[in-house]
Protein backbone atom coordinates (compact mmCIF):
# COMPACT_ATOMS: atom_id res chain seq x y z
CA UNK A 1 0.00 0.00 0.00
CA UNK A 2 1.55 3.33 -1.01
CA UNK A 3 0.17 7.19 -0.29
CA UNK A 4 -1.63 8.26 -3.25
CA UNK A 5 0.78 11.44 -3.73
CA UNK A 6 3.93 9.81 -3.00
CA UNK A 7 3.44 7.47 -5.31
CA UNK A 8 2.39 9.98 -8.29
CA UNK A 9 5.73 11.98 -7.54
CA UNK A 10 7.60 8.71 -6.87
CA UNK A 11 6.59 7.36 -10.20
CA UNK A 12 7.93 10.71 -12.13
CA UNK A 13 4.09 12.19 -12.75
CA UNK A 14 4.76 15.67 -11.39
CA UNK A 15 5.71 17.15 -7.77
CA UNK A 16 4.26 16.15 -4.66
CA UNK A 17 2.58 19.17 -4.42
CA UNK A 18 1.15 18.75 -8.41
CA UNK A 19 0.23 15.56 -7.17
CA UNK A 20 -2.16 16.64 -4.66
CA UNK A 21 -3.69 18.80 -6.64
CA UNK A 22 -4.45 16.34 -9.15
CA UNK A 23 -5.84 14.32 -6.69
CA UNK A 24 -8.11 16.94 -4.97
CA UNK A 25 -9.30 17.36 -7.99
CA UNK A 26 -10.86 13.83 -8.83
CA UNK A 27 -8.32 12.36 -11.41
CA UNK A 28 -7.38 9.75 -9.61
CA UNK A 29 -9.27 6.61 -8.71
CA UNK A 30 -9.05 3.53 -6.83
CA UNK A 31 -10.87 0.40 -7.83
CA UNK A 32 -12.92 2.44 -10.09
CA UNK A 33 -14.15 5.18 -7.08
CA UNK A 34 -12.73 8.93 -7.17
CA UNK A 35 -10.05 9.25 -3.86
CA UNK A 36 -9.37 13.08 -3.04
CA UNK A 37 -7.77 12.52 -0.31
CA UNK A 38 -3.78 12.74 -1.09
CA UNK A 39 -3.11 10.63 1.90
CA UNK A 40 -5.07 7.56 1.46
CA UNK A 41 -3.02 4.85 0.87
CA UNK A 42 -4.04 2.51 -2.17
CA UNK A 43 -2.26 -0.73 -3.86
CA UNK A 44 -0.56 0.87 -6.90
CA UNK A 45 -2.15 -1.66 -9.25
CA UNK A 46 -5.80 -0.50 -8.16
CA UNK A 47 -4.76 3.35 -9.00
CA UNK A 48 -5.91 4.98 -12.13
CA UNK A 49 -4.58 8.75 -12.96
CA UNK A 50 -7.43 10.20 -15.75
CA UNK A 51 -8.70 6.56 -16.37
CA UNK A 52 -5.57 5.39 -17.00
CA UNK A 53 -3.43 2.37 -14.98
CA UNK A 54 0.19 3.84 -13.63
CA UNK A 55 3.08 3.96 -15.40
CA UNK A 56 4.83 0.25 -14.01
CA UNK A 57 4.40 0.94 -10.70
CA UNK A 58 6.63 -2.16 -9.89
CA UNK A 59 9.17 -0.41 -11.12
CA UNK A 60 11.57 -0.84 -14.56
CA UNK A 61 14.22 -3.07 -15.82
CA UNK A 62 15.68 -2.22 -19.60
CA UNK A 63 18.32 -3.44 -21.67
CA UNK A 64 19.94 -0.66 -23.25
CA UNK A 65 22.24 -0.56 -26.46
CA UNK A 66 24.48 1.94 -25.02
CA UNK A 67 26.41 3.88 -27.62
CA UNK A 68 29.63 5.81 -27.83
CA UNK A 69 29.61 8.70 -26.36
CA UNK A 70 27.58 8.92 -22.81
CA UNK A 71 28.27 8.28 -19.37
CA UNK A 72 26.51 6.00 -17.05
CA UNK A 73 26.69 9.08 -14.37
CA UNK A 74 23.71 10.89 -13.10
CA UNK A 75 26.09 14.10 -12.83
CA UNK A 76 25.26 16.52 -15.49
CA UNK A 77 28.98 17.74 -15.16
CA UNK A 78 30.37 14.56 -16.62
CA UNK A 79 28.38 14.87 -20.20
CA UNK A 80 25.71 13.65 -21.60
CA UNK A 81 24.33 10.67 -20.04
CA UNK A 82 22.25 7.33 -21.44
CA UNK A 83 19.43 8.27 -18.73
CA UNK A 84 19.01 10.84 -21.76
CA UNK A 85 17.51 8.64 -23.92
CA UNK A 86 14.83 7.51 -21.83
CA UNK A 87 11.28 9.08 -21.50
CA UNK A 88 11.42 11.94 -19.83
CA UNK A 89 9.00 10.53 -16.65
CA UNK A 90 11.19 7.37 -16.11
CA UNK A 91 14.02 10.21 -15.49
CA UNK A 92 12.18 11.74 -12.38
CA UNK A 93 11.41 8.49 -11.01
CA UNK A 94 12.31 7.68 -7.40
CA UNK A 95 14.25 5.80 -6.76
CA UNK A 96 16.11 7.23 -9.98
CA UNK A 97 16.44 4.50 -13.00
CA UNK A 98 20.33 3.81 -12.50
CA UNK A 99 22.39 1.18 -14.73
CA UNK A 100 23.81 -2.00 -13.45
CA UNK A 101 27.41 -1.10 -13.20
CA UNK A 102 28.92 1.16 -15.72
CA UNK A 103 29.93 1.24 -19.41
CA UNK A 104 33.19 3.93 -19.82
CA UNK A 105 31.90 7.06 -21.95
CA UNK A 106 34.29 5.40 -25.08
CA UNK A 107 32.61 1.37 -24.85
CA UNK A 108 29.45 0.64 -26.28
CA UNK A 109 27.24 -2.51 -25.70
CA UNK A 110 24.69 -4.44 -23.08
CA UNK A 111 23.69 -1.46 -20.26
CA UNK A 112 21.08 -2.70 -17.98
CA UNK A 113 18.99 0.21 -16.07
CA UNK A 114 16.39 -0.23 -13.16
CA UNK A 115 15.16 1.97 -10.59
CA UNK A 116 15.15 -1.42 -8.17
CA UNK A 117 18.16 -1.60 -6.18
CA UNK A 118 18.30 -5.12 -5.12
CA UNK A 119 18.90 -5.66 -8.78
CA UNK A 120 21.39 -3.76 -8.73
CA UNK A 121 23.47 -5.14 -5.60
CA UNK A 122 22.70 -8.23 -6.53
CA UNK A 123 24.11 -8.30 -10.55
CA UNK A 124 26.83 -5.87 -9.40
CA UNK A 125 28.33 -7.96 -6.71
CA UNK A 126 31.76 -10.39 -7.44
CA UNK A 127 29.83 -12.88 -5.42
CA UNK A 128 26.97 -13.84 -7.78
CA UNK A 129 29.75 -13.75 -10.99
CA UNK A 130 27.56 -12.83 -13.55
CA UNK A 131 30.01 -13.27 -16.65
CA UNK A 132 30.37 -10.30 -18.74
CA UNK A 133 31.78 -10.43 -22.18
CA UNK A 134 33.86 -7.79 -24.07
CA UNK A 135 34.75 -7.68 -27.24
CA UNK A 136 38.15 -4.97 -27.90
CA UNK A 137 40.21 -4.09 -30.79
CA UNK A 138 43.84 -3.55 -30.05
CA UNK A 139 46.29 -1.40 -31.25
CA UNK A 140 48.62 -4.21 -31.14
CA UNK A 141 49.37 -7.76 -31.75
CA UNK A 142 48.28 -9.50 -28.76
CA UNK A 143 51.21 -10.80 -27.22
CA UNK A 144 51.80 -14.23 -26.49
CA UNK A 145 50.63 -16.03 -23.61
CA UNK A 146 47.95 -13.28 -22.78
CA UNK A 147 45.20 -15.89 -22.48
CA UNK A 148 47.08 -18.24 -19.89
CA UNK A 149 47.90 -14.99 -17.83
CA UNK A 150 44.19 -13.74 -17.49
CA UNK A 151 42.65 -17.03 -16.78
CA UNK A 152 45.60 -17.70 -14.12
CA UNK A 153 43.52 -15.16 -11.95
CA UNK A 154 46.94 -13.81 -11.04
CA UNK A 155 47.39 -10.45 -12.56
CA UNK A 156 47.37 -7.56 -9.82
CA UNK A 157 46.25 -3.91 -11.55
CA UNK A 158 48.21 -0.77 -10.82
CA UNK A 159 46.69 0.61 -7.08
CA UNK A 160 44.85 -2.84 -6.24
CA UNK A 161 45.32 -5.21 -3.46
CA UNK A 162 43.70 -7.88 -5.10
CA UNK A 163 44.46 -9.82 -8.13
CA UNK A 164 41.89 -10.11 -11.42
CA UNK A 165 39.75 -13.06 -11.01
CA UNK A 166 40.42 -15.75 -13.53
CA UNK A 167 39.18 -14.31 -16.90
CA UNK A 168 38.55 -16.01 -20.14
CA UNK A 169 40.67 -14.40 -23.48
CA UNK A 170 39.23 -16.02 -26.51
CA UNK A 171 41.64 -14.23 -29.75
CA UNK A 172 39.71 -13.17 -32.34
CA UNK A 173 42.29 -12.39 -34.42
CA UNK A 174 46.06 -10.60 -33.88
CA UNK A 175 44.47 -7.43 -32.54
CA UNK A 176 41.04 -8.49 -31.66
CA UNK A 177 40.00 -10.70 -28.65
CA UNK A 178 37.02 -11.47 -26.51
CA UNK A 179 37.32 -11.11 -22.90
CA UNK A 180 34.89 -12.79 -20.05
CA UNK A 181 35.28 -10.76 -17.06
CA UNK A 182 32.54 -11.94 -13.85
CA UNK A 183 33.84 -8.99 -11.99
CA UNK A 184 34.18 -5.12 -12.54
CA UNK A 185 36.72 -3.18 -11.50
CA UNK A 186 37.69 0.51 -12.57
CA UNK A 187 38.34 0.53 -16.42
CA UNK A 188 39.20 -3.60 -16.06
CA UNK A 189 39.53 -4.57 -19.58
CA UNK A 190 41.34 -1.32 -20.82
CA UNK A 191 43.93 -1.86 -17.63
CA UNK A 192 43.74 -5.51 -17.96
CA UNK A 193 45.22 -4.93 -21.65
CA UNK A 194 47.39 -2.14 -20.96
CA UNK A 195 49.23 -3.95 -18.06
CA UNK A 196 50.67 -6.21 -20.84
CA UNK A 197 51.65 -3.09 -23.38
CA UNK A 198 48.02 -3.56 -25.07
CA UNK A 199 46.34 0.01 -25.80
CA UNK A 200 42.44 -0.74 -26.45
CA UNK A 201 41.06 1.21 -28.95
CA UNK A 202 37.83 0.07 -29.12
CA UNK A 203 35.34 -1.96 -26.60
CA UNK A 204 32.05 -3.27 -26.99
CA UNK A 205 29.97 -5.56 -24.70
CA UNK A 206 27.83 -7.37 -26.52
CA UNK A 207 26.76 -10.07 -23.42
CA UNK A 208 25.53 -9.33 -19.77
CA UNK A 209 25.21 -12.98 -18.29
CA UNK A 210 22.17 -15.23 -20.46
CA UNK A 211 21.22 -11.57 -21.92
CA UNK A 212 22.39 -10.31 -25.43
CA UNK A 213 21.91 -6.76 -27.99
CA UNK A 214 20.68 -9.09 -30.30
CA UNK A 215 19.89 -6.54 -33.29
CA UNK A 216 18.46 -3.80 -31.26
CA UNK A 217 20.10 -0.67 -32.37
CA UNK A 218 23.13 1.55 -30.57
CA UNK A 219 20.65 4.16 -28.58
CA UNK A 220 18.03 1.83 -28.12
CA UNK A 221 16.44 0.21 -25.24
CA UNK A 222 13.67 -2.36 -24.38
CA UNK A 223 11.60 -3.38 -21.34
CA UNK A 224 12.78 -6.89 -19.66
CA UNK A 225 10.31 -8.37 -17.04
CA UNK A 226 11.30 -8.01 -13.58
CA UNK A 227 11.64 -11.43 -12.97
CA UNK A 228 14.48 -12.13 -15.54
CA UNK A 229 17.11 -12.89 -12.73
CA UNK A 230 15.39 -14.70 -10.28
CA UNK A 231 16.83 -15.02 -6.85
N1 LIG B 1 36.18 -2.39 -18.70
C1 LIG B 1 36.53 -1.20 -19.24
O1 LIG B 1 37.71 -0.89 -19.34
N2 LIG B 1 35.56 -0.38 -19.64
C2 LIG B 1 34.26 -0.66 -19.57
O2 LIG B 1 33.42 0.14 -19.96
C3 LIG B 1 33.90 -1.90 -19.01
C4 LIG B 1 34.87 -2.75 -18.59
Amino acid sequence: MRRLDQLLANLGYCSRREARDWIRSGRVTVRGKVVDDFGAKADPADVRLDSEPLDHPDGLLLLLHKPVGLVCSHDEREGANVYSLLPPRWRTRNPLVTSIGRLDKDTSGLLLLTDRSELVHRLTSPKHKVPKVYRATLGTDLPAGLAALFVAGTLVLEGEAAPCAPAELKILSPREAALTLTEGKYHQVRRMFASQGCEVLTLHRPHFGPLDLGDLPAGQWRELPLDTFPT
